[in-house]
């Protein structure tokens, strides 16, 4: 499964959709959500996804990922063709190999920064020492060090979704998944976000797929795809994206 390789070595892209649809139906309304949709996201970038609300980029995300089926069309990650595994198979999949950020969070009120970060590290099967070492080790890497005890009440929006981003990173996953994670923050905070998952694909070459309204994103990513209606209009590359390393925690 770890066909993670850089762009540059391998043909092998880590996400790759051919001819996706999707539709959803509710009594006689039928929404084409995707329609006829390709692409190829390469390994060790931060790629976004870029469109207004409504125009399937989460549908796009849960079909990348493994969370929901296409109706036509064929969806490969990390090698591995999705429509032929199993339930068992693609939940073993996410498990492994994906990382998800939300906007809102989705952390345990009643748990500890910490304790978020470490919990599915245990069901992944690591020791409990391995979990504790590599929950600390997010946790610093996202500069949350020292708010580590501190529950979700406790924290900001930013430091919430620097917690969200630790829990993911701690998987040590091959694709990062991001559904407008800094929709809930303000701009600095939101800038901070973008900037630690950019590190995360450069410094761990993690594919990061991260999909946003938010245009203040798009001079922050390596490759921008514009979305409109189920289908992708533009694919631009950024030569030179802004990292801002000023904004990244110690
Ligand atoms: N489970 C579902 N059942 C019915 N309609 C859905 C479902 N999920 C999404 N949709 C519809 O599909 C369209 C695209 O949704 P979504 O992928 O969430 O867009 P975006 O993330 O770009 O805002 C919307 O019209 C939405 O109402
Ligand atoms: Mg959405």
């Amino acid at each position: 499964m770890q066909a993670a390789a850089s762009p540059a070595t391998s043909s092998i892209p880590a996400l790759q959709a051919d001819a996706v649809s999707k539709a959803f139906v509710s009594g006689h309304l039928r929404t084409q959500v995707l329609d006829n949709l390709s692409l190829r996201i390469e390994a060790s970038e931060l790629t976004l996804i870029s469109g207004p609300s409504g125009c399937g980029k989460s549908t796009l995300l849960a079909i990348l990922s493994g969370l929901q089926k296409v109706d036509s069309g064929r969806v490969r990650a990390l090698g591995s063709e999705l429509g032929q595994l199993d339930m068992r198979a693609l939940e073993r999949f996410r498990l492994e190999h994906t990382g998800f950020v939300f906007q809102g969070f989705n952390l345990f009120p009643a748990l500890s920064a910490f304790e978020q970060v470490e919990l599915p590290l245990n069901h992944m099967g690591l020791s409990r020492d391995d979990a504790r070492e590599r929950a600390r080790r997010s946790l610093d890497e996202v500069g949350l060090s020292p708010r580590m005890k501190l529950r979700p009440s406790e924290l900001s929006g930013g430091e919430k979704q620097r917690v969200a981003i630790a829990r993911a990173l701690a998987k040590e996953p091959e694709l990062l998944f991001a559904d407008e994670p800094t929709s809930a923050l303000d701009a600095a905070n939101g800038q901070m976000i973008i900037d630690i998952l950019h590190r995360i694909a450069r410094t761990h070459g993690t594919t990061v797929l991260c999909v946003s309204h938010d245009p203040r994103l798009v001079v922050h990513a390596d490759r921008v795809l514009s979305m409109e209606d189920g289908r992708i209009l533009s694919d631009r590359r950024n030569q030179t994206p802004v990292i801002d390393s000023k904004v990244v925690p110690p």
